[in-house]
């Protein structure tokens, strides 16, 4: 293809792009299957890899991500973005609506009621119809760059494809994870044994900031837009309006109310209604509609005079705590639950609440047959938050926490610096030795899916496995017909189960295929504490073999690019245990696959011989992600920090000044991209 040609090309992907993302996002209406698309967005992808001249800024390959940035440019904001003052009760807005009126001296006005989002302010700036930055709100003068990580929002245009549009607008709103995308966000890092997130707006926060856009591209966040600045209309209804129109995401639950009654009622409406929506809220926005008001009424220090936010409070009932019960996780941390009388809350009943940990228990003073109270806040499960006092009972005992794993009877351990107790007995604790078992044949482990926990439990119970090596020893005669219990519920009522052959037969055979899953998958399943797919993957990127792994030293861990000193030691701690090493050698043994056998690329020379680097700044000729490609392709290494045994920095325009100084300090080699150039020349 010759590059006129691909220019061609490019722009006509580009615009079918753009014209089928705005159809899907502005009107909900696809013309091609999502298949179809991906193939679009690939094409042009590979087309603007081959010819990079042609990347423009807004091209809808930018959704996907690719951009590393280490740090966010601090940036002014043209306007100041501002906090707003809270309301708690009807009261507090009847006394709002006074200062009003009396400011406004009897002009009649009326207000635009929105609902709160709970997510994290973010403002975009337009130029010419394109995206050019967007910024988050900082400390409300300056805040963070990242327009990058913005763009692969796929409900914010790139590109607006509206005739009359003015020059230069700026338009603010909140970018949240809707409630379904965290859900399964958990859930899937639940089954890579990687903690759980607390909510979805820290969830959004947190990811607005990563470093890598193809992880934010791939955390579908979303955003609604409720500001408008640097286009004169008269009222924030018609800023909405305005908003919409150009193909901005406008939630439309806002409502115009002619007075703080009907307020009152838009307050009222969406106290339960708001559960229904797919994004967390946790009050609503009360704003002047007129923009002359709005000038004339202005601002305090903080927060516009003209506007004020009402706070929901954060749903909670009353019920009785009948029982605490205690949960042993596969890497035997005990988890304390709350069994309540069900009760309904936000839309749910409520049966068990988390207690978190022993502290939390004890500073609660809670004891059992005391009237709790519970709450859902922004966090999904619910929590104790206080005892009803008044109605506690004379022979409600102060509670002891326990001092004894409630499975195996060992006594326990609370590490130092932690507030969770853990059961010591790793290799005899039996949900211990079952949970592992769980993670080790997990989809995104060795993937033997015709093992169940009930059929697991079956096999340990029969002493035919004690661990996940022993799957391996497993043949069809030991367990065709094999007769177990199952443990159906509480109430005991058990019942017996026989393995009939074609169900052996399954099991054996998936065993028998797991032999061949990659190395990866293998060491995540190993069931390290701290160790998901993700860490797995990097380890084996970085070790390529188990033997290397085994005689890694604590420094050579967390020398390895993203593997901080937690995981390190908890790897560590892992490799030593003889229990552990037995584990792998008789994994080893079974023919699982403890070598990295992933195809690489084949480096284009070895001029950079395992030499590390370290690239920052801006460049002339080549973006960060290209130097990278090019160090990487040459034998090079790209290691993300500075240190004694950084061998290069590639040091472009606007470097942070602290990198500058701490490679100096070090003494590393400081290069430019020409230099580097030449060194594969
Ligand atoms: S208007 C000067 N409208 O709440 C007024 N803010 O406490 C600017 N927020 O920083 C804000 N939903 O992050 C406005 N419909 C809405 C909102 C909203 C959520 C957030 C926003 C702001 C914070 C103020």
């Amino acid at each position: 293809m010759t590059r006129e040609e691909a220019r061609d090309k490019i722009t006509d992907l580009s615009e079918k792009l753009h014209y089928h993302n705005n159809l899907y996002y502005q009107e909900n209406v696809s013309e091609i299957s999502d298949f179809e698309f991906d193939k679009l967005l690939n094409q042009l992808i590979s087309l603007e890899k081959e010819f990079p001249e042609f990347l423009s800024p807004d091209s809808p390959s930018q959704r996907v991500g690719g951009t590393i940035t280490k740090n966010f440019d601090t940036v002014y904001h043209e306007y100041r973005m501002l906090s707003l003052g809270n309301t708690y009760s009807e009261e507090d807005l009847k006394e709002f609506d006074l200062r009003i009126a009396k400011n406004l001296e009897e002009q009649p006005y009326e207000y635009i009621c929105e609902l709160k989002f709970d997510g994290v302010a973010l403002s975009v700036k337009y130029e010419n119809g394109i995206l050019k930055q967007a910024v988050t709100r900082g400390d409300g003068t300056k805040g963070d760059d990242i327009t990058s990580n913005a763009k692969t929002i796929r409900s914010l245009p790139l590109k607006i494809n509206k005739g009359n549009i003015p020059e230069k607008f700026e338009v603010r709103g909140e970018v949240f994870m809707p409630n379904d995308v965290f859900d399964k966000l958990n859930k899937e890092r639940e089954s890579q044994g990687e903690e759980k997130l607390a909510n979805p707006r820290n969830t959004a926060s947190g990811t607005l900031k990563m470093q890598d856009s193809s992880i934010v591209a791939s955390r579908k966040l979303d955003c609604y837009l409720y500001s408008l600045y640097g286009v004169d209309l008269e009222t924030h209804e018609e800023s909405l309006a305005f908003i919409k129109n150009l193909g901005f995401n406008v939630s439309m639950t806002y409502q115009k109310c002619r007075n703080i009654e009907e307020v009152i009622s838009y307050v009222q409406k969406w106290e339960s209604k708001r559960h229904e929506l797919p994004v967390e809220t946790d009050g609503i926005v009360i704003k002047v509609n007129s923009i002359a008001h709005q000038n004339e009424l202005g601002f305090t220090a903080k927060s516009p005079r003209w506007a004020i936010s009402y706070k929901y409070k954060a749903e909670s009932a009353a019920t009785l705590l009948k029982g605490i019960t205690y949960q042993v996780g596969r890497t035997g941390a005990i988890t304390p639950v709350a069994e309540l009388e069900p009760v309904q809350l936000a839309g749910t009943t409520v049966k068990r609440a988390s207690l978190h940990n022993a502290n939390e228990i004890e500073r609660l003073d809670l004891r059992i047959g005391d009237m709790v109270y519970v709450e859902k806040g922004g966090e999904i499960i619910p929590k104790v938050t206080g005892v009803d006092l008044t109605l506690r009972k004379v022979d409600n005992q102060p509670f002891n926490y326990i001092k004894h794993c409630p499975e195996c009877g060992t006594e326990l351990i609370r590490k130092e610096g932690e507030a969770v107790h853990y059961c010591p007995n790793t290799h005899g604790c039996p949900p211990q030795i079952q949970g592992r078992i769980e993670h080790f044949i997990h989809r995104n482990a060795l993937n033997i899916e015709s093992l169940g926990p009930e059929t697991i439990k079956g096999l340990l119970d029969n002493g035919l496995i004690r661990n996940y090596a022993d799957l391996y020893h497993l043949t069809f005669e030991k367990i065709n017909g094999l007769s177990f219990q199952i443990y159906s519920d509480k109430k005991g009522d058990n019942s017996t189960r026989s393995l009939r052959e074609k169900s052996a037969r399954n099991i054996i055979e998936s065993i028998e295929k797991s032999k061949n899953i990659p190395f990866a998958n293998v060491l995540f399943g190993l069931g390290i504490r701290y160790v998901g797919k993700t860490v797995a993957e990097k380890l084996v990127e970085h070790f390529g073999n188990m033997e290397q792994l085994l005689n890694a030293s604590l420094e050579d861990l967390i020398a390895v690019h993203e593997i901080g000193e937690r995981i390190a030691v908890s790897l560590r701690a892992f490799l030593d245990e003889d229990e552990n090493i037995q584990l792998i050698r008789s994994l080893e043994q079974s023919g699982l696959q403890l070598v990295d056998t992933t195809e690489k690329k084949e480096p284009l020379s070895n001029l950079l011989n395992d030499q590390t680097f370290v690239i920052s700044g801006v460049f002339q000729n080549h973006t960060r992600d290209e130097l990278k490609t090019i160090i990487i392709a040459n034998g090079g290494k790209i290691v993300s920090s500075i240190s004694k045994k950084l061998d290069f920095l590639v040091a472009g325009d606007k470097m942070g000044p602290s990198k500058l100084e701490k490679a100096t300090k070090f003494g590393i080699n400081i290069i430019s991209e020409e230099v580097l150039q030449d060194m594969i020349k």
